[in-house]
């Protein structure tokens, strides 16, 4: 088994300070510099519960603007929120629940395929077929509570490929159909690979995670933890989970072993699963860039373990929000800091698998699929 060495070089993280310095953009949604974004995939645009009747939804997923609705059939769809005559976004125009219409010129547009069925303008002596025009229209399929968006390389046209062909969709795991279920969701100042470094960094925790409940600088204890390659990310093989912290001390109750195992794949999901005997937890969380300097956390987690306690759930998400919220507000700090474009630093072994995470993203961006991780690795850190 290959063992971390503890004398690797650093790493640098952002563009050398001899580069230009990227500062806030106007609108301050993202002000440190950016990030290059992985596109042929799929993203979580909002929460599904939020689509439905003649409404629209608007929201930008890696710098594209788009609209989202629910046909009267339950699909979803998601459109470039541009006309493709003219460019005013689609939102402003008119959804029947079936189809939509622009507000400019009232051209319509069944929006799961992005085709135009009607333009209003045209007489009988018109030779232009309307069917002919697409406007830009996103595979959209609902998983977990969200709407799943597949975002394809910019400039690459309409994506006709049927879903079987895309990848899938990524979801929690379930092991039984009665469960609960929590969202939580935070935006980040900061581009998506500060925030998917957060999600795996293990060491913060005993800082910003600070409570009676979860960790203290003086519960501090060095640890080991397999971590084994898998496609386009790594595992954090089944162990038994950190003996510190209140919630899994709580799953002690149920006086079964407690196995826990983390998954990170590209491009930016973060999936944990802690069985307990028949009791099990899992959760989703990705980190979706909106733009290239800004991005949004999303957390969904289902669980059957004390399924009957009744107000579970409004404590799990009381605590569940707080984490976030611990999380969020050291990267908006964080952003203050990157800002000026710093020279920062990735050390062994506590950053490795953010070292990981760039070697992978960098594999998947020049195409080569190499896989950083020789196999098996330990890694040690104190946390
Ligand atoms: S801009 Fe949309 S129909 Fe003309
Ligand atoms: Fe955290």
């Amino acid at each position: 088994m290959a063992t971390s060495s503890s004398n690797t070089p650093l790493v640098q993280l952002t563009t050398p300070a001899d580069r230009p310095r990227e500062v806030a953009d106007a609108s301050g949604a993202g002000l440190g510099p950016p990030a290059t974004l992985i596109y042929n995939d799929w993203y979580p645009a909002l929460r599904s519960a939020e689509l439905g009747g003649k409404q629209l939804k608007t929201t930008l997923l890696l710098g594209i603007p788009m609209v989202l609705g629910r046909k009267t059939d339950g699909s979803l769809f998601a459109m470039r929120d541009s006309c493709p005559h003219r460019g005013i976004p689609l939102s402003c125009g008119w959804f029947n629940g079936e189809s939509l219409a622009c507000k400019y010129h009232g051209w319509e547009f069944e929006p799961v395929s992005g085709q135009c069925t009607t333009i209003p303008s045209l007489t009988s002596e018109d030779k232009l077929d309307p069917t002919r025009i697409f406007g830009t229209a996103f595979p959209c399929i609902e998983h977990d509570g969200y709407a799943w968006v597949y975002v394809p390389e910019p400039g690459s046209g309409r994506v006709d490929t049927p879903l079987a062909s895309l990848p899938p969709v990524p979801e929690a795991p379930k092991f039984g159909d009665r469960f609960r279920s929590a969202h939580l969701t935070a935006d980040l100042p900061c581009n998506v690979d500060h925030g998917i470094i957060g999600l795996m960094d293990p060491a913060h925790g005993p800082f910003v995670h600070q409570s009676w409940w979860w960790r203290k600088p003086s519960s501090i204890h060095e640890k080991q933890k397999h971590f084994e390659p898998i496609p386009e990310g790594f595992r954090m093989a089944a162990h038994a989970p950190s003996g510190n912290s209140a919630p899994y001390k709580l799953l002690g109750v149920y006086g079964e072993p407690i196995t826990t195992t983390i998954d990170f794949q590209l491009p930016n999901r973060r999936i944990e699963t802690i069985r307990c005997g028949p009791k099990w937890f899992s959760s989703i969380t990705t980190v979706t860039p909106t733009t290239t300097r800004a991005c949004r956390i999303d957390v969904f987690a289902a669980w059957n373990i004390f399924y009957a306690v009744p107000g579970v759930t409004t404590i799990a998400k009381f605590f569940g929000k707080r984490f976030v919220a611990q999380d969020q507000e050291t990267m908006v700090e964080q952003a203050e800091g990157l800002r000026y474009n710093p020279t920062l630093m990735l050390i062994d072994d506590a950053d490795r698998p953010a070292k990981w995470y760039f070697a992978l993203k960098q594999a998947r961006l020049d195409g080569s699929g190499k896989h950083p991780m020789p196999g098996p690795v330990t890694l040690r850190w104190r946390s």
